[in-house]
């Protein structure tokens, strides 16, 4: 009987473990929302603040018609197509010549034991064929490249995966950071994300954290080039926090968690932002 009783608290133990993780804390942040705006579907969460703004969302599709800054994206096919030192391509390094992948980073790479974000996947191939890496928030080398790079994905599911102790490990350490509150405003990304959505924060109203990996980069004011990382370096500016460079290990694995929270949900590069 103990014996008995003992495999079925293990195997209790067992189903707890396996509903928890990842994929019941993107579910919940699904909830929650569901329950505030019951009226809005998830794919609508990729138009972010626009949700509660009708005219910026008109002013946004006026302008993602004719976008300014589509001369920087043929700059940025330019640089895609430009050899490396090899002779080799970036089409070269990355899998399926870099088409419909963008979904699938950040990826945990097991053999390196870390995140790799698809910015780091740019790096790798330049190191491998004579170049050296870029910086990564960047606006004119990686930024720009990103920009192109990623119109190759337009249309293609997020698609994050966390498979394994180390990427549920990495997945864990972005979503402290996530729900860590910092700075002098001692706010967290949840506090203003997640608590406070469709709050205006001076004149800015709050997007949801689903759908806000979706886009990147952004051209805010219609020209400067924002990458994801980049934003979240302004995020923790602006709660006074002294922030980390883009593509420390910080925020390689708040990228993760925060892009996994987006998965089912259609990417498309390179939009305006005010
Ligand atoms: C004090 C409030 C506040 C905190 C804390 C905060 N942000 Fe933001 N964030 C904003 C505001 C305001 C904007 C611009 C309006 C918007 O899109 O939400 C913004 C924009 C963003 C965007 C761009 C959304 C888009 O579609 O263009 C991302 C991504 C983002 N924040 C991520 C984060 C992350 C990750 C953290 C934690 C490291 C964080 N933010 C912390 C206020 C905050």
């Amino acid at each position: 009987m103990t014996k008995f009783i003992v495999a079925l608290a293990a195997l209790i133990a067992l189903t707890a473990a396996a509903h928890a993780g990842p994929e019941e804390d993107r579910l919940k942040l699904v909830g929650h929302f569901k329950s505030v705006y019951p009226d809005l579907k998830l794919e609508d969460y990729v138009s972010g603040s626009l949700l509660f703004d009708s005219d910026g969302m008109a002013q946004y599709n006026s302008i993602m018609e004719f976008p300014p800054f589509s001369s920087e994206l043929d700059k940025a096919e330019k640089l895609w197509k430009t050899p490396l030192k090899s002779g080799k391509t970036y089409a070269d390094c990355l899998p399926n010549a870099g088409r419909m992948i963008a979904g699938n980073y950040p990826m945990f790479d097991n053999a390196k034991g870390r995140v790799v974000t698809l910015e780091g996947a740019i790096n790798d191939c330049r190191l491998a064929n004579g170049e050296d890496a870029w910086v990564y928030g960047d606006p004119g080398s990686m930024g720009l490249l990103t920009a192109y790079l990623r119109t190759l994905s337009n249309g293609m599911k997020m698609n994050i995966k966390v498979e394994g102790e180390g990427a549920l490990k990495a997945f864990e350490d972005g979503k402290k950071t996530f729900y860590s509150r910092a700075g002098q405003l001692n706010a967290s990304c949840a506090n203003c994300h997640v608590d406070n959505v469709g709050n205006r924060l001076r004149s800015e109203l709050l997007s949801p954290v689903i759908g806000q990996a979706t886009h990147w980069p952004v051209f805010r004011g219609g020209d400067q080039l924002i990458t994801l990382q980049k934003r979240y370096e302004g995020c923790h500016r602006d709660v006074r926090h002294v922030p980390d460079k883009a593509g420390s290990t910080r925020y390689d694995n708040l990228e993760y968690f925060h892009s996994y929270l987006s998965n089912g949900l259609p990417l498309q590069s390179s939009i305006f932002r005010k």
